[in-house]
């Protein structure tokens, strides 16, 4: 592909992003940063006031839709509405996610379904609702938040690590089937990033939080711009040829000793 400019490759002028979950968190700021490289955004999630807060925040080029990943009965409806007010969705980022902190064996079934449900399920629903329409324009990209979770062993997280670990295998699986429309499906596996879900994970676990720390060669946890620029990058011409692929955004921590 040729581009008039080194920084072209890495616009998103034109498309249209959807991001679960973008009120807060990595979410918001996968959005801020989308935006900034000339994409338009529709960000997800329960609570409307929250929404609304933060598309005042991002401006003109954000639009919110209420919607409840879990729901996967509405995510159809989801996907036609917003490609009805605002055109067709380029690239998808799953990114609401939710943690349970608890020691395995205490984990309910309901508990661990509810993460289940919220983490993977939802993910693959919506994922492949947009993907039809991606294969049809014979063009997306797709992004997964994957963790440290799914790359070692962590206690009390079974069922967060169970859902994260099946991102990982779902994003192989789904790139070698939509490789050929021209769509591609990559995950994030983000390090220890300062969001509300890292600071009730660790809060109250100085221990957990030295660990993590002092297993991670740069020394500092990572802030939520880490992740909107690998994610900015992912969905951009410039990662073109990169599909299937997991890339850890962690300073190290999953190479660390
Ligand atoms: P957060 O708790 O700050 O934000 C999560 C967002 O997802 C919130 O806006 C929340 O409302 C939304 N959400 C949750 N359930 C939803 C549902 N059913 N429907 C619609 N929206 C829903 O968490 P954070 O840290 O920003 O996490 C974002 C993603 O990054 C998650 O998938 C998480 O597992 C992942 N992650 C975060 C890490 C961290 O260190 N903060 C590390 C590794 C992965």
């Amino acid at each position: 592909m040729n581009f008039e400019s080194q920084s072209d490759a890495f616009s998103l002028e034109g498309k249209l992003a959807l991001i679960t979950g973008g009120g807060a968190g990595i979410g918001f700021e996968i959005a801020r940063c989308m935006i900034s490289s000339g994409a338009k955004v529709a960000i997800t999630g329960r609570n409307e006031d929250k929404l609304k807060e933060a598309v005042s925040v991002l401006g003109s080029s954000a639009s919110y839709f209420v919607n409840d990943v879990t729901r996967l009965d509405t995510l159809e409806a989801l996907v036609s509405k917003i490609e009805k007010d605002l055109g067709a969705i380029d690239i998808l980022v799953n990114n609401a996610g939710i943690n349970l902190k608890k020691p395995a064996l205490e984990v309910t079934d309901d508990e661990f379904q509810n993460i289940v449900q919220t983490n993977l399920n939802a993910v693959f629903s919506l994922t492949r609702t947009c993907a039809r329409r991606m294969v049809e324009r014979q063009k997306g990209s797709v992004i997964m938040i994957s963790s440290m979770a799914a790359y070692y062993g962590i206690d009390r997280v079974v069922a967060y690590a169970s859902s994260k670990s099946g991102i990982e295998g779902m994003v192989r699986a789904l790139a070698s089937d939509l490789s050929k429309y021209n769509v591609r499906i990559n995950a994030i596996a983000p390090g220890f990033i300062e969001t509300n879900m890292m600071k009730t994970a660790m809060g109250s676990d100085p221990d957990r939080m030295n660990k993590a720390l002092g297993r991670t060669p740069m020394g500092k946890f990572g802030q939520t711009t880490d992740i909107g620029w690998a994610a900015v990058f992912l969905a951009s011409e410039a990662a073109g040829f990169i599909t299937g692929a997991s890339l850890p955004v962690d300073g190290g921590n999953s190479i660390g000793f």
